[in-house]
């Protein structure tokens, strides 16, 4: 009945919109006592197989929400019960912004696509910090930290290093976008030392805490190999914890939406089914580069247990999921929980009886 609602609603009144009255039904979940309990009995699978331990936590399972799902962490405790085993919220950034003029979110269902433009779009820091307050043990948060769209490029690691410190107790990781800002009308390139200039504020302010939290950086499908090369080098060379890949893509290659459809919803950046191939093969690029030693979080056009399969195979430790859930449903969990489990199961029944203690 919810999924028929929500169609209405996204015909016409678009995406966005849908997101939002989706974001509100499950607020108020969380309000209605014993509301997450009983979503959680509902829909979560839980099982010993489906357990991670990455950056010395314990994950209940290795499926995440992709950042700009959960934007201002208003939901995470909801979208844990739905089943995820972790949830990334953000895009913050340290003032509030309004992003882009909408409609800045369209559906290319013939590509089983979305394209977005959203200009990182949120709430703020002060916000975020309220909705993360409250302890939130037993759901695994990371923080997703950008600049500020008015904040001149050469002043951005000002504005990361802001975020990263006034969140930094509220969290339990950090990735840091320096991948495509929908906001941005050209490519921004990106040198070793224009990412060490945010990065290494982040490790000086880590290195004086009591508590350790993992950074990551999410980067873009769209960088030359020689590029995400550079970024693996970062990772192996510099205290950078892991690798987000990827977010979505500017190229619009292979589609099989009209070019008149195209025109018509203009510039943004593109996820979904189209993105599969190139962000599993970044993080297998990654992967092989890194010996297979750091944790990489997969992500982008993950639309099926298959594909998430695949990525996992790929070399990925952690997957994170958002045009999947909003073309398949929040079910694409559960059907892949289901999928681990029985794999796990039948490879325990295949060894023999005395190996199963080795
Ligand atoms: C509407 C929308 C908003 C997004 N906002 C953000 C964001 O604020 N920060 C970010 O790092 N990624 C953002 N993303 C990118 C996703 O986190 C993800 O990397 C990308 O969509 C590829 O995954 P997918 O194909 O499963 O959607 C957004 C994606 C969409 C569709």
């Amino acid at each position: 009945m919810i999924k028929s609602l929500l169609r209405i609603i996204n015909f016409f009144f678009g995406p966005e919109r849908t997101h939002g009255v989706m974001v509100y039904l499950l607020r108020a979940v969380g309000c209605i006592p014993a509301g997450r309990w009983i979503v959680r009995k509902i829909y979560a699978v839980e099982h010993p197989s489906l357990e991670r331990e990455v950056f010395g936590m314990r994950f209940k399972n290795p499926i995440g929400v992709a950042a700009g799902f959960d934007r201002n962490g208003e939901i995470y405790r909801e979208l844990s019960a739905m089943g995820f085993g972790f949830v990334e919220i953000g895009t913050i950034t340290p003032r509030p912004q309004s992003g882009n003029p909408r409609p800045r979110v369209f559906r290319l269902s013939s590509d089983r696509a979305i394209i977005n433009r959203t200009g990182l779009a949120n709430k703020g820091l002060d916000y975020a910090i309220e909705r993360l307050r409250t302890p939130h043990k037993g759901v695994i948060v990371g923080c997703n930290i950008g600049k500020n769209t008015i904040t001149p490029i050469e002043e951005q690691s000002a504005d990361y290093l802001k975020a990263f410190r006034n969140l930094y107790l509220h969290a339990d990781y950090f990735t840091v976008n320096v991948s495509y800002n929908t906001t941005f009308k050209e490519y921004v390139p990106q040198s070793r030392e224009s990412i060490l200039e945010i990065l290494q504020p982040l490790f000086e302010f880590r290195r004086g805490q009591d508590q350790y939290r993992p950074i990551l950086l999410k980067i873009s499908p769209d960088l030359p190999d020689e590029v995400v090369d550079m970024m693996t080098d970062i990772m192996i060379d510099t205290p950078l914890d892991g690798i987000v890949a990827t977010n979505a893509t500017t190229s619009r290659e292979g589609l099989k939406a009209s070019e008149k459809s195209l025109k018509s919803i203009g510039t943004g950046a593109l996820s979904g089914e189209p993105l599969t191939k190139r962000a599993i093969e970044v993080v297998a690029r990654i992967h092989a580069r890194s010996k297979g030693t750091y944790p990489i979080i997969g992500v982008g056009g993950l639309m099926s247990p298959e594909d998430i399969k695949a990525m996992l195979n790929a070399g990925a430790t952690l997957v994170q999921l958002y045009t999947g859930v909003i073309y398949e449903g929040m079910s694409l969990v559960r059907r892949t929980c289901k999928m681990m489990i029985a794999e796990a199961q039948g490879n325990d029944a295949e060894l023999p009886a005395n190996n199963t203690e080795q």
